[in-house]
């Protein structure tokens, strides 16, 4: 597996190449497929979004992308809280995008049949490899805590679990979340960690390089063995790392 870092100047910046990551993917796609994206919440897509909307929102064929998610919480789809209102609003309003080609996690459903159900989903719409579903990108975001879509340290087992979703809960608010596993993680063709920001440069360095006490964490285990990863990090979030070039792994 290839693991590379790329780090910006800027948020923009970022999401440029973000941009990009999607126009490369359809330009070499046969025009007949669509390319499945799993979307990450959080507030660093959130600004990748805004700007995919302003600046892209004419050149990228929208109409080929199948939208999901990685992770959602488990409110009303209204909700201040909920990932996909943050991406509806953000860009999916904004964009040319069939109604049909967005899969929301139902958050207001009962987490654990909506886990069943988007699981099927999931595998019904993105076609597989090695019998599992295989995004050809998945956003993901890395919390302070090493926590990666919505499984959190002290719940590897979620991410372990032979389902592509579970229901986990946030640790202090207890909001319960439906989350992809590393079973579907891991089986990505493009795994993307997305983290700006001097608050993560720890954890970024801390996850990077492995350090010792990281092997609990959940974004270590994040290791796309069939694909690639990529960290896109601004300056602040990659302050801590010392190796800042590409790695085999
Ligand atoms: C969520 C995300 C979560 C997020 C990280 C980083 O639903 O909140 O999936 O994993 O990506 O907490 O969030 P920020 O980008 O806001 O720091």
């Amino acid at each position: 597996m290839e693991t590379k870092i790329e780090i910006f100047k800027t948020k923009d910046e970022l999401s440029q190449f973000f941009a990009e990551m999607i126009v490369e993917r359809l330009k070499v796609m046969p025009k007949e497929r669509f390319c499945s994206i799993a979307l990450s919440g959080g507030s660093t897509p959130q600004s990748i979004f805004q700007y995919l909307a302003t600046k892209h929102k004419k050149n990228i064929a929208w109409e080929r992308l199948l939208i999901f998610w990685s992770d959602e919480r488990c409110v009303a789809p209204d909700d201040q809280e909920s990932n996909y209102r943050m991406t509806k609003e953000s860009l999916l309003d904004q964009v040319s995008i069939p109604a049909t080609n967005i899969f929301r996690i139902k958050g207001d459903a009962d987490p654990a049949s909506e886990a069943k159900r988007y699981d099927e989903a999931v595998r019904q719409f993105v076609p597989s490899y090695n019998d599992i579903p295989r995004f050809d990108l998945m956003m993901l975001g890395l919390g302070e805590d090493g926590h990666t879509a919505s499984i959190f340290p002290g719940n590897l087992h979620l991410f372990k679990s032979k389902e592509l979703f579970v229901v986990a809960e946030h640790p202090q608010t207890k909001q319960k979340r439906i989350t992809s596993t590393g079973v579907l993680i891991n089986n990505s063709k493009t795994v993307v960690f997305l983290a700006t920001g001097e608050a993560k440069s720890a954890i970024v360095s801390t996850v990077i390089e492995a350090k010792s006490g990281s092997e609990n964490l959940p974004a270590l285990l994040v290791h796309p063995e069939n694909g690639e990863l990529f960290w896109l990090l601004d300056e602040k979030a990659a302050s801590k790392l010392i190796n800042k070039t590409d790695k085999k792994t």
